[in-house]
């Protein structure tokens, strides 16, 4: 892989909120790379992680309690030059800029990007106008155009219209309207099918599978849901309390998964007709609060626990070309970590 296929590049990032009770661990040594077109999958049960990883991308973290205290999250222009994003105030013009024209983010719930004071026209038509310098008229088409690619039918009509006249599938199209309007390099796709039905949810993985076809963005789809995965991603990282415990191709991770963890998430996937959601492993995601330090946080819920999981974080070791697994039971291979 040469340096120029790389968008995106998280180096050991830890994330922690303050508590009462001490500080939260929610990422905690999180590595990772986007390359530019694919489609990265982040999957693992709720309160992993997935969502503070992405807002610790966009540097949208409530800052009165959360802070990156680790860690490198390197973006990578079209030379190959790199800007360390955990190093820029926020708030400031470059992380502005970042935002606005390299990478967007949609979110589960439209509505936390959607403001139900305005039309749909009108919020498009600032975010064009905020990063490009067109006037109202222009941003008025380039709006409609977008509403129209995203499959809203009558869109010179719906443009004037109001969050609450569109329906929910209406809505996440009108945010990825909004969140593709600025051309991103990067979209990172929170959990954007889980409040849908599902043929409305496959015509949104559809219209992020054309978009991204035509336009080479690259995505970091974040789902609890395996099926979309499989739908979209090229790689996959497998999150568990703060940690990656398993990355690799889509198909290292169906078919050859090597964490007792995610070998559990594969075995849960529900067959067609049964209930759509993870059916969860037995126990559940620790307490980030009260994590013992020092062992593997999956060893009270692993089938193959042994004695060392208690006493000793497992390092990452390579278990394949690009297939990693922080596992002491897959032992006896190379440390990359
Ligand atoms: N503002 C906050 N203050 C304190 N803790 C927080 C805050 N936001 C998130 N957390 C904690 O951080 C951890 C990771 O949360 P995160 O939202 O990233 O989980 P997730 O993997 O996205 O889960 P889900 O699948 O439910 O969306 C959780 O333990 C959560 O309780
Ligand atoms: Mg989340």
């Amino acid at each position: 892989m040469s340096d120029k296929d790389i968008l995106l590049e998280v180096q050991n990032l830890k994330t922690h909120f303050r508590t009462e009770r001490g500080p939260l661990r929610a990422v905690d040594g999180v590595s990772f790379t986007v390359r530019r077109g694919e489609t990265l999958g982040i999957v693992g049960e709720s309160g992993c992680g997935k969502s503070v990883t992405a807002k610790s991308i966009m540097q949208i973290l409530p800052l009165s309690q959360a802070k990156i205290v680790a860690g490198k999250i390197l973006y990578y222009n079209e030379r190959g030059e790199s800007v360390d994003i955990t190093t820029l105030d926020p708030q400031g013009p470059e992380m502005r800029s970042i935002r606005g024209n390299e990478i967007s983010m949609i979110f589960q719930e439209p509505m936390t990007s959607l403001n139900p004071v305005y039309t749909i026209g009108q919020q498009i038509m600032e975010a064009v106008q905020l990063h490009q310098k067109v006037n109202r008229e222009t941003a008025r088409d380039v709006a409609i155009e977008m509403l129209e690619k995203v499959g809203i039918p009558a869109p010179a009509e719906r443009v004037d219209q109001y969050p609450h006249e569109f329906s929910g599938g209406m809505r996440q199209r009108a945010m990825i309207a909004m969140a593709l309007s600025c051309n991103p390099k990067l979209l990172i796709a929170d959990e954007p099918t889980t409040a849908l039905d599902v043929t409305v949810e496959a015509q949104i993985i559809n219209l992020l599978l054309d978009l991204q076809a035509t336009s080479r963005t690259s995505v970091i789809m974040i789902t609890h849901d395996l099926n979309v995965i499989g739908d979209m991603a090229d790689r996959v990282i497998v999150m568990y309390a703060g940690w990656v415990v398993e990355s690799g191709t889509a198909e290292d991770i169906f078919y050859r998964p090597q964490h007792p963890y995610t070998r559990g998430l594969m075995h849960s996937i529900p067959r067609i007709g049964e209930a759509k959601r993870l059916v969860p492993i037995k126990g559940s995601v620790p307490d980030l609060k009260n994590l013992p330090q020092g062992w593997c946080y999956f060893a009270p819920r692993c089938e193959k626990v042994e004695t060392i999981c208690a006493r000793k974080e497992p390092p990452t070791f390579r278990v394949g070309d690009e297939h990693f697994a922080k596992c002491w039971a897959v032992g006896e291979k190379e440390v990359v970590s």
